[in-house]
């Protein structure tokens, strides 16, 4: 493990605040169109917030590797574009009604104006990461959006069913740490100064980095939706259970409780409701077998992979954030 010292939230803040303002920028001017719904659902979006994770990582990756090229900007803007688009599809898929602790877009115009708005963003992203005139960012993105289709897909067929983890772990990879991994490698991609379509020397490790971290991220995100408080997640809470999602807290569960308890839980996924078995059942059982504390000590354990994927970087600022990002994600509430 290497011996520099983790960064403060301040000092990642201080280090990328003026990036980050210029992602904003980048992320609105991205975002008008000359048809005004779009304009405004999108607007609507990027206003509501989100913790800027993927973009930030890019510029930790470009930064780390030395680089400042005016790229990191217009690509931060790229994964955030299309992670916004993606979450416009992902609340009509989920039916979800709240999000970034606002009505959500689908609430507000619908679904069918949803997608097709989620659509034009997607493909402006796209337009943007053209303008990078780089077939390796193509060859990354394009990549990335059929593994989070064939996720989402993947998904869609184990609602109610129970799953392994092994089954769990390629659905999470799929739909986000592949976002977060390709975050970093396209930061590795414009940080190391090597030819345009090259692939970094730096690929491997950044995008290992970014594969433990966006797993590390997707378990607590789960965990947070079996425990949070909605006012402070932003989002419906218990919702995966009642879409029939099992994820690895109840996975965990399911192969350890009594007959009682895992039909308690097929139940809840089969209904897709808590009407036969409340929420707080569910809760108890987890609590009975550590559930809980096995998933969050499992997205801790690829947090610190995270950090040990980048031990050989050479010491900086960036690095530095780069080691703080883990415990962020390990330790957030929403
Ligand atoms: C939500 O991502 C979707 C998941 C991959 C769990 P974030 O938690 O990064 O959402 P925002 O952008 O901060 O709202
Ligand atoms: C994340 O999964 C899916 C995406 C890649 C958008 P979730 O369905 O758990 O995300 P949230 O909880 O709605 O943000
Ligand atoms: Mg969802
Ligand atoms: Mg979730």
């Amino acid at each position: 493990m290497s011996s520099i010292s983790i960064a403060t939230a301040a000092e990642v803040i201080d280090l990328l605040r003026d990036d980050l303002s210029a992602i904003e920028r980048e992320f609105a001017v991205q975002s008008e169109s000359s048809v005004q719904v779009i304009t405004d659902i999108a607007t609507y979006l990027m206003a509501g917030g989100g913790k800027r994770i993927r973009p930030l990582l890019l510029l930790l990756a470009a930064k780390a590797l030395g680089s400042s090229s005016d790229s990191r900007i217009r690509l931060g803007a790229v994964v955030e574009m299309l992670h916004t688009a993606t979450l416009v599809h992902d609340d009509i898929i989920d039916e979800a009604d709240t999000r970034r602790g606002r009505p959500s877009s689908n609430t507000t115009w619908g679904n069918s104006k949803c997608v097709l708005a989620g659509d034009w963003l997607y493909m402006q992203a796209f337009r943007t990461a053209l303008e990078e005139r780089n077939f390796r960012v193509l060859d990354l993105l394009i990549s990335l959006t059929q593994q989070m289709v064939e996720g989402e897909l993947l998904q869609m067929q184990k609602l109610g069913h129970l799953i392994n983890e092994e089954e769990y772990f390629d659905l999470i990879y799929r739909k986000t740490a592949c976002l977060f991994k390709v975050s970093m490698q396209l930061g590795a991609a414009i940080g190391d100064g090597a030819a345009a379509d090259a692939i970094s020397a730096q690929d491997q490790p950044m995008g290992e980095y970014g594969r433990n971290l966006g797993l590390a991220f997707q378990i607590v995100d789960d965990v947070l939706d079996l425990t949070a408080a909605e006012d402070v997640l932003g989002k419906p809470v218990a919702s995966d259970l009642r879409e029939g999602k099992a994820t690895l807290a109840v996975i965990h569960a399911l192969e350890r409780g009594t007959g009682a308890e895992r039909e308690a839980i097929r139940t809840v996924l089969a209904d897709r409701n808590f009407a036969r078995v409340p929420h707080s059942q569910i809760l108890e059982i987890l609590h009975r077998y550590g559930s809980l504390d096995y998933a969050m000590d499992t997205a801790c354990a690829y947090a610190e992979a995270a950090r040990l994927s980048i031990a050989e970087l050479p010491a900086s600022d960036a690095k530095r954030a780069l080691l703080w990002v883990p415990g962020f994600v390990t330790s957030r509430d929403r």
